[in-house]
């Protein structure tokens, strides 16, 4: 089950600089540790903390962003620079990023942040940080690597920390993010309404929350039967011949199906607390933003 965390800080040379890296990691995680395919969720047994799992998790999390550009024909890309273009981070954000995985959303809003106009003196008196957050110490731990590799490591404008912990029972502390995100990372979540109550726990009044997940076609019966059409038909045959797998993908298309429509998931939102409840539809309704205020 989960357990506290402990922290503990890794400090690296990089770019000549030393540069502090701060992660909190899981204890006793593995047991419970769900690898993720794609879109969707697969558990697979990871009862050896060695290597050979991480390697596994490197490969997976490879097969991972292969798979999201197959299936979605590469708009996931899109999908996800909408969603940061939403969120509109400004210098002094302090991002909360659940189910943040291998950093997708987290890169982004760095990248985001970095392309802001710094030239004036607000750059370095409003630091900005990002909080990656995923119930999976593998996932983290490609996450970790790939922003290594990117640079992505904590400095004097922007703090970039890596959390292992469940978005039912988030391990923060209230009141402390201007923003919180998730994306195609809900659908996972067992007690949605913990998951949402916890989101607004934890940012500051006039906070913003924002989901990114999959959703629905609606009231359109010929776009809908070529949605279906794709999703089973093309997708699970597509995981059998380039990942070997069909069953994960099988899940996946059943678990967006079963997914909240946008009206029921806008006031699942709004019994969390949450206030000026909005969404928008991504490509025709398929992927849908939402977005709440804690007020
Ligand atoms: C499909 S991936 C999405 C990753 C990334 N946000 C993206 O958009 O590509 C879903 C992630 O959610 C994580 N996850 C699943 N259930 C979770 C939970 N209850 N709390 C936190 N993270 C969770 C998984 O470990 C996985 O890394
Ligand atoms: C989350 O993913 C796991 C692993 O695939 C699955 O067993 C579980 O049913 C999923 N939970 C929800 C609520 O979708
Ligand atoms: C950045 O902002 C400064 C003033 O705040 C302005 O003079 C400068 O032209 C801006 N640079 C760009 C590239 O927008
Ligand atoms: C500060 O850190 C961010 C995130 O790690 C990085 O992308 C950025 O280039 C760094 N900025 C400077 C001035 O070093
Ligand atoms: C989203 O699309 C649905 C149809 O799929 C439509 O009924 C709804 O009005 C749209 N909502 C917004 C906010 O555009
Ligand atoms: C369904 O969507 C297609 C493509 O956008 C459109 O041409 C068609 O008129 C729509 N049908 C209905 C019933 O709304």
């Amino acid at each position: 089950m989960f357990r506290k965390l402990n922290l503990f800080k890794i400090y690296r040379t990089f770019n000549k600089r030393q540069l502090s890296l701060s992660i909190r990691c899981c204890n006793n995680f593995t047991e419970e540790s769900k690898d993720f395919t794609h879109f969707g969720f697969e558990t697979v047994k990871t009862d050896e903390k060695t290597e050979k799992v991480h390697q596994v998790f490197k490969d997976v999390a490879e097969k991972y962003d292969l798979m999201n550009d197959a299936m979605s024909m590469g708009i996931h890309r899109l999908w996800k620079d909408i969603f940061l273009e939403r969120l509109y981070p400004t210098l002094g954000t302090k991002l909360l990023d659940v189910a943040g995985g291998t950093g997708d959303i987290a890169f982004r809003y760095i990248n985001y942040i970095n392309n802001l106009n710094k030239s004036n003196q607000d750059a370095y008196s409003k630091k900005s940080s990002v909080t990656i957050l995923d119930i999976n110490q593998h996932m983290l731990n490609v996450g970790m690597e790939r922003a290594e590799k990117l640079g992505h490591i904590s400095n004097e404008t922007l703090d970039v920390e890596w959390v292992c912990g469940n978005a039912e029972e988030l391990p923060l502390e209230s009141d402390q993010f201007t923003a919180y995100t998730i994306a195609f990372g809900i659908r996972n979540v067992t007690h949605i309404d913990k998951a949402l109550r916890e989101a607004y726990r934890v940012l500051k009044p006039g906070g913003r929350f924002m989901c990114l997940e999959f959703s629905h076609i609606e009231n359109n019966e010929t776009l809908q039967w070529l949605y279906d059409q794709y999703s089973f038909q093309v997708i699970p045959p597509m995981g059998q011949i380039l990942a070997n797998q069909w069953q994960p993908y099988q899940y996946l298309v059943e678990s967006i199906r079963k997914f909240p429509k946008k009206l029921e998931f806008k006031s699942m939102i709004e019994e969390a607390g949450f206030k000026q409840v909005t969404y928008e539809n991504l490509t025709l309704g398929i992927c849908a933003i939402h977005s709440g205020f804690k007020l």
